[in-house]
């Protein structure tokens, strides 16, 4: 079980997804989970600034998860049989979430979910709590960081524009699981790095504690 943690747009996706190819492990994508509910939350009219209203709807919708391997193996969320993509990354999903995802009993309902990821095998799961949260006992815990211009940029070649600095801001704030370096985890900022640097960064961790488990005790 490798947990990936870190500020919005520091790569978490683009390194997990390498990650996970590299090791055959599967890829889940909890940022993605939030964003589906609070897609779900604005297309049911629901003000997400309300959290009982917010937490109603985790409680009521209804969900299934599913392992695909598209051009990777990963695990989706489902809505009513339905796995949104594009919707749930648009400007207002996207202002929304750090919203829905500061509620006490969504993040209760979503550790739940995301624990169960571990019956489609061995995991990379990126997101802000996992080596805090979800799965604090896991060896593999890293954490990735880049300055806010960088980030920025790289959001904004996605065709995203946003206020970065308010929602990390807002994820760092919320008493629920909040946005933390794990205990344990291995810092890393990629600042001018590229992806394959970052991901072979993390790697070499992952391959060294691998080989350490393995070798005989003299
Ligand atoms: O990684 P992302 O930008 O898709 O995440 C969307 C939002 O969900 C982000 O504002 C923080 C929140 N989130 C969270 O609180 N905990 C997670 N494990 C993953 C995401």
């Amino acid at each position: 079980m490798v947990a990936i943690d870190g500020t919005s747009a520091s790569g978490k996706s683009t390194n997990a997804k390498m990650v996970a190819r590299a090791l055959g492990y599967v890829y889940v994508d909890t940022g993605a989970m939030y964003r589906t509910l609070a897609w779900h939350c604005l297309q049911k009219g629901i003000n997400i600034h309300d959290p009982k209203a917010v937490a109603g709807v985790c409680r009521r919708w209804k969900t299934s998860l599913e392992s695909v391997t598209e051009d990777l193996l990963h695990v989706r969320l489902l809505v009513d049989g339905y796995a949104p993509e594009k919707e749930i990354r648009s400007n207002e999903t996207s202002a929304a979430v750090s919203h829905v995802a500061a509620v006490p009993k969504v993040r209760d309902w979503m550790k739940k979910l995301q624990q169960s990821c571990i019956q489609f095998g061995n995991l990379v799961m990126e997101g802000r709590d996992i080596g805090t949260n979800i799965f604090p006992e896991t060896d593999f815990k890293f954490w990735l960081d880049a300055n806010l211009e960088e980030r920025s940029r790289r959001r904004e070649a996605e065709g995203v524009s946003e206020n970065l600095a308010a929602r990390d801001q807002r994820d760092s704030q919320r008493a629920a699981a909040p946005l933390m370096v794990p205990l344990g985890a291995v810092k890393i900022n990629n600042s001018g790095q590229t992806p394959e640097q970052t991901c072979a960064a993390i790697l070499a961790v992952i391959r060294e504690r691998l080989a350490q488990r393995e070798a005989p005790r003299s």
